[in-house]
């Protein structure tokens, strides 16, 4: 008898598992082609886009570009481009670092302007092979070189495995950690089995302090510290959360919201308007591979991941929202959307994991639901 209940509850635990997991891995979704006005392709820029770091001030975007590297010696290198919306020839621009850091493999990014200087702060990894280890490195942006300087690099034990960031003051940014364990075999692991491995935390220039100790797989960032409110999204969790932040931004007042997508959503982006947008991957299953994301030399890839743009808008209790999608596309125009901003006058530009970006026209009416 004990052993009849034993062996239903094991099967009925590993449908659960089996069904939990194609659920989630979106096979049966079919994503076709839509656009908010004229899209194309940025120019100069093959290794992807992860990060776009909009600086609305200068009308330019920083992208972070080269997360192949990651996996392999002897692929492209890490690199930071920059893409400036007045250039009509839509083309991004490969910036030199003086005094370049080792091993310089940017990810999530945000940026500051200290004494009107304005400074990049950069998550930066180590390969894989070389311990895949951690740190922040603040860059400063020289205009007229066209370049970037190295200015300081910060380490914490609370950088466990950083991905997103966003900055709030020269120092001072609030950041995810997607997992916890480093190799890459224990976090598919940890992925697959729904670990709450992740975590959120606020760096206060001296120290950090944990907001979220454990969550799936958290990416992308917002912090809107007017309102003291915190937005960060799970891809494979597949929803955007909305917390309350204390007045010291050091501690968690209360969840706001949970927005389930069924979809992936990555890297984070607020405009003018209040308007939250984010890359997403609509079909998991397609970046189970993150090889499928990069450039697989000389071959063409018959079925690379599809990307979608959305913009969620909440109601100022955020009780209510609405969410639109102004931009779909099946990966042949942009694989592996991980990043979308806007300028508010008609130009979205889309970032990648690991190929090319794309700069869309659109007007209020392709953009908004109303
Ligand atoms: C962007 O391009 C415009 C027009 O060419 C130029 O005036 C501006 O200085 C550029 N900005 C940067 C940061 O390079």
């Amino acid at each position: 008898m004990i052993g009849k209940l034993i062996v239903y509850s094991l099967i009925g635990f590993v449908l659960y598992f089996v069904g939990d997991v194609l659920y989630r891995l979106d096979l049966n979704k079919r994503v076709y082609n839509h656009r908010p006005g004229f899209c194309q392709k940025v120019k100069g820029l093959d290794h992807g886009s992860e990060h776009v770091e909009y600086v609305e001030k200068e009308k330019i975007a920083f992208l972070s570009s080269g997360v192949q590297a990651l996996f392999e010696e002897n692929g492209p290198k890490g690199a930071i481009y920059l893409y400036n919306f007045s250039d009509t020839d839509h083309k991004a621009i490969k910036l030199t670092i003086e005094n370049e850091p080792t091993d310089f493999i940017p990810h999530g990014m945000g940026h500051y302007y200290l004494n009107g200087k304005l400074h990049l702060i950069v998550i930066s990894h180590t390969s894989f092979k070389k311990g895949f280890q951690h740190r922040i490195e603040i860059l400063e942006f020289n205009k007229e070189k066209q370049s970037l300087s190295y200015v300081k690099t910060i380490k914490d034990k609370s950088f466990i495995k950083p991905n997103g960031l966003h900055a709030v003051g020269p120092e001072q940014f609030f950041f995810t950690n997607d997992g916890y364990y480093q190799s890459e075999i224990l976090g598919a692991f940890e992925m697959l089995f729904k670990i709450k491995g992740g975590s959120v935390y606020y760096y206060d220039g001296k120290e950090s302090h944990a907001l979220i100790s454990s969550e799936q797989t958290p990416n992308g960032i917002w912090a809107d510290v007017k309102r003291k409110v915190l937005y960060y999204s799970s891809p494979l969790g597949e929803f955007i959360k909305v917390i309350k932040l204390s007045e010291d931004l050091k501690s968690v007042k209360g969840e706001l919201a949970h927005v389930p997508l069924l979809t992936s959503p990555d890297n984070l982006f607020m405009d003018d308007e209040g308007a939250l947008w984010t890359g997403a991957h609509p079909v998991l299953y397609k970046i189970g591979d993150i090889q499928a994301c990069f450039e697989v030399a000389g071959k063409p890839k018959p079925s690379p991941p599809p990307s979608q743009v959305l913009r969620l808008k909440f109601s100022e209790d955020f009780k209510t929202h609405e969410l639109t999608e102004p931009y779909t596309d099946d990966g042949r125009q942009i694989p592996c959307s991980s990043h979308v901003v806007i300028d508010g006058k008609g130009n979205m530009l889309i970032g990648s994991v690991g190929l090319n970006a794309v700069h869309c026209k659109y007007t209020p009416e392709t953009i908004n639901a109303h």
